[in-house]
């Protein structure tokens, strides 16, 4: 255990771990420093120079993010020295900027525009014909486009490919004016995180080919949620738009920071889920496949119900929240039945890695084990009361609780999405998480728990 020293920033006092860096101190105290290659995932680079900070008894300015915090340290972050060195080093990252921020997708999201505003608001001596011209559009692989002009060279997105994929695909190549980010010759950007680049690049020279152009992010809300795409159950916000008179539509699901869990990041099949779990949705209620009204479904459920008493089996899909599977096994038990979750359909072996990835592609098996839910086949060929479990079972009659279109028959309640209520996950590890209610339809769809207080109504 490393121990507490004091240091003074800016004449307040802090408390701080001896040998920690002073960026993550000013950092985590809010206290403003500009950077663009620092970061808390990737460490320490020193290429930017933005975050200079003086140091009583140093006679020149020092960058924080490669400086230990040392007890008794009087650091002065906001001089008017360090804001002109700021204004300078800013003057020089924009030399050959094409400063197309009208049409550029980071706008509203970019460090260099957030520190242009706080300490640039120079003139620029350097007129746009004058400018050192690079490659715009340039797709690297994996849905990651690089606009080499708007690149500051901070090297987070080479440095993700050394240190935390290990695949080396990106480096920085040339010198001088002419030094910009590429692949390496004959490859490219080709790795299972790879989309992670795209958060970790500060300004707009990496963006994203899913994303780009379809919406301003001042536009934009977010929800905290956690994404579904296995029992890792990384944290994520839900980038999402409801104009006025039209539905709420999801655009992009990015990594939310949790060090127990993900860290910084998600994979790239978990960020672009969220396309297939807004497309294909069932949005009626089908009786053998033709529309029948929602009261006319429940109306039908609750006869069929009755009708197999004592010959029925409730299915439930292992993703369904904890709130969910908990009012489903009470509502077995005032019908006479029990529960069942068949695991093997979630495990796949080939999506697993050693870094977030899991083999069980359920996001609450934990749950389901921890309720100690039967993991067999159903038990029963009469009634199958299927909530939204992937797998296909037949009986003599089905009352189907189905989020996506499926070919089924019998009865189907259309039902919201995780994303279109909220409840909580418990992760492989045993880590249980909440998740916020994203989406707002103009015409929802019940969730499980309104079903079920519609059928013992
Ligand atoms: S592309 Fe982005 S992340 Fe990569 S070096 Fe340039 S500015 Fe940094
Ligand atoms: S590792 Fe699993 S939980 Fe994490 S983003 Fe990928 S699919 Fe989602
Ligand atoms: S953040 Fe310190 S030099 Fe770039």
């Amino acid at each position: 255990m490393s121990e507490v020293i004091n240091i003074i920033v800016d004449g307040e006092n802090y408390e701080a771990q001896e040998g920690s860096l002073l960026i993550d101190l000013l950092i985590k105290n809010k206290i403003k420093v500009p950077y663009f290659c620092y970061h808390e995932s990737l460490g320490p680079d020193g290429n930017c120079r933005m975050c200079m900070v003086e140091i009583e008894g140093q006679k020149r300015p020092q960058i924080a993010c490669d400086t230990f915090v040392k007890e008794g340290m009087e650091v002065r972050s906001n001089t008017q020295n360090i804001k002109s060195l700021r204004t300078d080093i800013l003057e020089l990252e924009l030399i050959n900027h094409p400063v197309d921020c009208p049409v550029c997708d980071q706008a509203g999201e970019c460090s260099l525009q957030d520190f242009y505003m706080d300490y640039g608001l120079h003139n620029s001596k350097v007129t746009i014909q004058d400018k050192v011209k690079h490659d715009k559009a340039v797709d690297l692989g994996s849905n990651v486009m690089l606009d080499q002009e708007r690149c500051v060279l901070c090297a987070r997105c080479t440095r993700f490919t050394d240190k935390i994929t290990g695949t080396h695909e990106l480096g920085i190549i040339g010198r001088g004016d002419n030094a910009k980010v590429s692949t390496m010759p004959g490859r490219k950007l080709s790795n299972a995180y790879a989309m992670n680049v795209v958060d970790l690049c500060p300004v707009g020279a990496l963006t994203s080919k899913d994303f780009r152009f379809s919406q301003r992010v001042w536009f934009l809300q977010t929800a905290e949620s956690v994404c579904h795409g296995c029992a890792k159950g990384c944290n994520i916000y839900i980038d999402h738009n409801k104009p006025k008179y039209k539905d709420d539509v999801m655009y992009r699901f990015r990594p939310r920071r949790n060090d127990a869990v993900n860290g910084f990041f998600m994979c790239d099949e978990g960020r672009l889920s969220y396309k297939e779990l807004q497309e294909n949705r069932q949005e009626r209620a089908l009786l053998n496949g033709e529309d029948i009204s929602q009261e006319e479904a429940i109306q039908k459920a609750k006869e069929t119900i009755k009708k197999f008493y004592g010959n029925i089996c409730i299915i439930l899909d292992a993703n369904l929240y904890t709130q969910e599977i908990e009012a489903i096994i009470k509502f077995a038990k005032t019908i006479g039945t029990n529960v069942c979750s068949p695991q093997e359909i979630y495990q796949d072996e080939d999506f697993k890695d050693d870094m977030l990835k899991s083999a069980n592609r359920a996001a609450n098996s934990k749950t389901i084990e921890k309720l100690h839910v039967y993991t067999g086949k159903p038990r029963s060929d009469g009634l199958i009361i299927n909530f939204n479990h992937p797998g296909e079972f037949s009986a003599q009659s089905q009352i189907n609780f189905f989020t996506h279109k499926r070919n089924n028959a019998g009865l189907t309640l259309p039902t919201a999405t995780w994303n279109e209520s909220s409840g909580t996950l418990t992760n492989e590890d045993g880590i249980e998480q909440k998740c916020e209610q994203a989406i707002h339809k103009n015409n929802p769809v019940p969730t499980v728990i309104e079903y079920l207080q519609r059928l013992q109504s």
